[in-house]
């Protein structure tokens, strides 16, 4: 289980944060914004969904209200019990909340789900066993479904260290990311792992890297999209807070701007959607 305890302590005392982060900043306010519009593009009434990671179940609702079947599962049985209370309050039932490590979809069939998604971090929290994660996530994805994957971004993250003035993170930067690595521009890299500052290792990689990879598990590309393009979290956004015209049009801007080719490495987080080919 690699070091999934870790993480789940991290959830559990983090508990209802993780259901605000969305709304009580502009920046969490677009990244909801981005990852919402991206991943209902590719949810369809009926669709089974295995939802990883879910935390406080704020797009498992957003699933069910678009007619899916959602099944959460979490490491944290802090973050389902929110999700069993949240889900109650949205007037939605889900299929089921299953306490597991995405490291270990043995529960589950072969091709079960019509979609499975995992977005928001826990890919990224397996550190060097994305690639185990994924593999899992494939098995389970009938021929013809769909994933939708999330990871934290390795260049849209640098600029989160900037924007939230972060000293300690660029004083000793090779304790925290390893600048020979970084600079042989690598498609994903692992932050270092006794680093006195990220609370623990993670896999950071570029769109390409995740694409390509998708690819290589018979997946079909169909979409990517970077959260946030224009903002990192952290930045001060006071008068923008401050105006509500000002507020939403920079929300869609963002997510205007969010699947241009152009953007895809610049946000703190990369999105992939894919089609599990047939035979593959
Ligand atoms: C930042 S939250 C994201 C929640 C939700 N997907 C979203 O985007 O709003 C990350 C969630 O992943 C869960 N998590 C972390 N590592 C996990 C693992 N190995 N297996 C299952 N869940 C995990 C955490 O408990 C937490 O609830």
């Amino acid at each position: 289980m690699a070091r999934s305890p870790d993480v789940r302590k991290f959830f559990e005392e983090y508990g209802d944060q993780e259901w605000d982060r969305f709304k009580n900043r502009v920046t969490g306010k677009i990244e909801y914004a981005i990852h919402r519009n991206f991943l209902m593009q590719h949810v369809r009434p009926g669709d089974t969904v295995l939802d990883l990671g879910s935390g406080p179940g704020r797009f498992a609702i957003d699933m069910m209200q678009a007619g899916a079947n959602v099944t959460l599962g979490d490491i944290s049985p802090v973050q389902l019990e929110l999700a069993k209370q949240k889900v109650a309050e949205s007037g939605h039932a889900a299929d089921n909340y299953l306490e597991l490590d995405i490291l270990d979809l043995s529960r589950f069939e072969y091709g079960q789900f019509d979609l499975v998604v995992c977005i928001g971090g826990a890919l990224s929290y397996v550190h060097e066993r994305y690639a185990d994660a994924l593999a899992e996530m494939a098995r389970v994805v009938k021929p013809g479904g769909r994933v939708v994957v999330g990871s934290m971004s390795l260049y849209g993250q640098l600029p989160v260290f900037v924007a939230g003035d972060h000293a300690n993170q660029l004083n000793g930067f090779d304790n925290h990311i390893d600048r020979a690595k970084l600079a042989n521009n690598p498609g994903f890299l692992i932050t270092e792992p006794n680093s006195p500052v990220i609370y623990m290792p993670l896999f950071l990689c570029t769109n390409q890297y995740l694409r390509e990879h998708m690819e290589g598990l018979g997946f079909r590309v169909l979409g990517s999209a970077a959260a946030n393009p224009l903002t990192a979290d952290g930045q001060k956004l006071e008068r923008i807070a401050a105006d509500p015209v000002a507020e939403a049009t920079l929300i869609d801007l963002e997510v205007l701007l969010s699947e241009r080719p152009e953007m895809a490495d610049s946000g703190e987080w990369v999105l992939v959607a894919a089609e599990r080919l047939a035979g593959g």
